[in-house]
């Protein structure tokens, strides 16, 4: 029998990656966002095994509904759901807008849920697998800020989870296309200036990203955690 995954943002770009890559390993996944028309249509796509659960994240009440829905124990848990907040200008309104509104997508989208299944997690093989950004670490403003936020709270639920055998970790892509994030935002021009930032010279793939969740998921991967992986061509060291 495959094992319980529930995957945030399942329903697009590098969470449907990742539920592809454990339905066609044999797990029972339940994806979730807000966009139930758009979760249902992948789950058609990737199988019988894959169940769309709608939420907004980001919202207490909601997120209390949607733990009645989940597995009574989860064996991997991927927190992809995010976004980053595009609303510009100087006034203290818009400041605190963009900070709310990245803290609530990126922060509170992976905290609400994972501390509420945090007794669901499975003893002795459990994972957490949460994706940040290399904006974390060289500085994207509210974004960035709001995923290095995830780095701190990684640290702190590896040290609660340890105890149990489960293991949480950090996936910190770079750019990645082939997803909603950036909208229209990554046009020819700007995918060239990004590959060219990397040591690879391509940007990313959905699929580079799921990879690397479903190794850190993995029986294998059992005495890493609390790790942040980076997974950017090598843009974070530079040419
Ligand atoms: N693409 C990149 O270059 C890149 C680079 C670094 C990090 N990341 C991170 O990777 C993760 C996945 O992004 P992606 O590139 O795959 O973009 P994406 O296609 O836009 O995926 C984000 C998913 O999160 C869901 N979501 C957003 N807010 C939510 C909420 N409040 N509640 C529930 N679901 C929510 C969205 O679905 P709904 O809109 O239907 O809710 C969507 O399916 C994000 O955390 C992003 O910050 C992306």
């Amino acid at each position: 029998m495959g094992r319980n995954v529930v995957v945030t943002g399942g329903g697009t770009g590098i969470g449907l990656s990742v539920a592809r890559r454990f339905a066609e390993a044999g797990d029972q996944v339940t994806i979730v966002g807000r966009r139930r028309d758009v979760l249902v249509e992948a789950a058609e796509r990737l199988g019988p095994s894959v169940r769309p659960l709608s939420c907004d994240l980001a919202d207490a009440d909601a997120v209390a509904a949607l733990v009645g829905e989940l597995p009574g124990r989860i064996d991997v848990l991927v927190n992809s759901a995010g976004s980053r907040e595009s609303r510009a200008g100087a006034g203290p309104h818009a400041v605190l807008a963009r900070w709310r509104g990245d803290f609530e997508r990126n922060v509170l989208t992976a905290v609400l849920l994972t501390e509420s299944v945090r007794d669901r997690l499975a003893q002795g093989g459990g994972r957490v697998v949460t994706i940040s950004s290399i904006a974390a670490v060289r500085g994207a403003g509210s974004y960035g800020a709001s995923k290095a936020a995830l780095h701190a709270w990684n640290h702190f639920l590896a040290a609660q989870l340890g105890p149990s055998g489960i293991t949480a970790n950090v996936v910190a892509p770079g750019t990645v296309a082939g997803t909603e994030f950036f909208g229209d935002r990554l046009n020819e021009v700007e995918l060239v200036r990004r590959a060219g930032r990397t040591l690879v010279g391509r940007v990313g793939e959905p699929e580079d990203v799921s990879a690397a969740v479903f190794f850190l998921a993995s029986a294998e991967a059992g005495y890493i955690t609390g790790e942040i992986l980076h997974c950017n061509g090598g843009e974070l060291l530079g040419r």
